[in-house]
């Protein structure tokens, strides 16, 4: 396999347990350089590998894979997109970059013959979007849903089960390092609709604009929803929807529901996530996983950067070819 030359942008959480695998396995690559904001902050690593300039990493000649694992989603497609048009494969877990410019990147992909993985940016350890990739016919499959936000669901976990108070559960789990570092996007839905998003496109090869999609968080719950989930035998989760409604449409959304105790999603608890495919035949796959945290969401971006070593990409081949079906939101919007 070739050697890969590594410029990572970003050292909080996901970058050190990507970081750590790597140590952990003796493969052919190096980090070359760590693009990181803040120089005044204490590291374990030697000084010389951190540069807060993207481009030492960017036009470094030697460098031919970056890996960006930053915050700033504005910043990042900056990154990714100047990476991509010029001879770098990229490996992020930036969903809402993802998301939001998906149509643009595959086009940079296409024309400059370079690779981006983001299997970290949805749903941590599970390989959600690799099985949608190699589904067994795409235009059968008809709904991906699931819990595909950790945090969301450590807080509903700690409320439901543990009497927590929804800040105490937040704080947890911002102390745990699975909360965005605004946890509006984790709490208000946002995370978990980016991530349907980035699966639709590999499920039904539909690149649909994140701000289509309609999106109601676990904000506003109240303890006495969660009181009435009970009294029926049932719980409250986060649920991602992407469903066909029909031969030619599929709706997308993400709200709060009732789980039934038969339901996967019922067992389901902290950060963990769950994905269920459902299609035609096949009947339905379930995924179960740790959805957030550095070495879990690490191992999907480590997986990413493995795959590139065999210039493995993403080719839509399935869906975007044959692309049948149009997003439509319509019968949602009218409940
Ligand atoms: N904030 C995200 C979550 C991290 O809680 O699921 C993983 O994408």
């Amino acid at each position: 396999s070739k050697k890969l030359n590594i410029g990572l942008f970003g050292f909080g959480v996901v970058g050190q347990g990507l970081y750590d695998i790597s140590l952990s396995r003796n493969l052919n690559l190096e980090f070359k350089k760590i693009a990181i904001k803040d120089p005044a902050k204490k590291r374990t690593l030697p000084d010389n590998l951190f540069t807060t300039d993207k481009w030492e990493i960017l036009k470094d000649p030697e460098i031919n894979t970056i890996i960006e694992l930053i915050n700033d989603a504005d910043a990042a497609y900056e990154i990714v997109s100047y990476a991509l048009q010029n001879g770098k494969n990229v490996v992020s877990a930036n969903k809402k970059m993802i998301a939001e410019h998906l149509d643009e990147l595959v086009a940079f992909q296409k024309e400059h013959g370079t690779s981006l993985l983001y299997e970290g940016a949805v749903c941590g350890s599970i390989p959600i979007i690799r099985n949608l990739e190699e589904y067994y016919d795409n235009e059968l499959l008809y709904a991906v849903s699931g819990i595909f936000n950790g945090s969301s669901n450590f807080i509903l976990s700690k409320v439901f089960n543990e009497n927590q108070s929804y800040n105490d559960a937040l704080k947890e789990a911002q102390d745990l390092g699975f909360a965005e570092t605004d946890p509006t996007l984790d709490v208000g839905g946002y995370d978990a609709k980016y991530k349907v998003a980035i699966a639709a496109a590999h499920a039904y090869g539909l690149f649909i604009d994140p701000a289509k999609i309609m999106n109601i968080g676990i904000q506003n719950l109240q303890l006495s929803d969660l009181q009435y989930a009970r009294e029926k035998g049932q719980k409250i989760k986060l649920v991602p929807v992407a469903k066909k409604q029909n031969d030619s449409e599929v709706s997308i959304y993400v709200l709060p529901k009732l789980v039934k105790k038969e339901d996967f999603l019922f067992n389901v608890e902290n950060e963990y996530n769950g994905v269920s495919v459902q299609a035609a035949f096949a009947d339905q796959q379930f995924f179960f996983g740790k959805g957030a945290g550095g070495h879990p969401t690490g191992a999907a971006v480590f997986s990413d950067v493995s795959a590139l070593r065999y210039d493995y990409r993403y080719e839509y081949k399935k869906t975007l070819i044959e692309k049948k079906v149009q997003f439509n939101n319509e019968e949602i919007l009218q409940v």
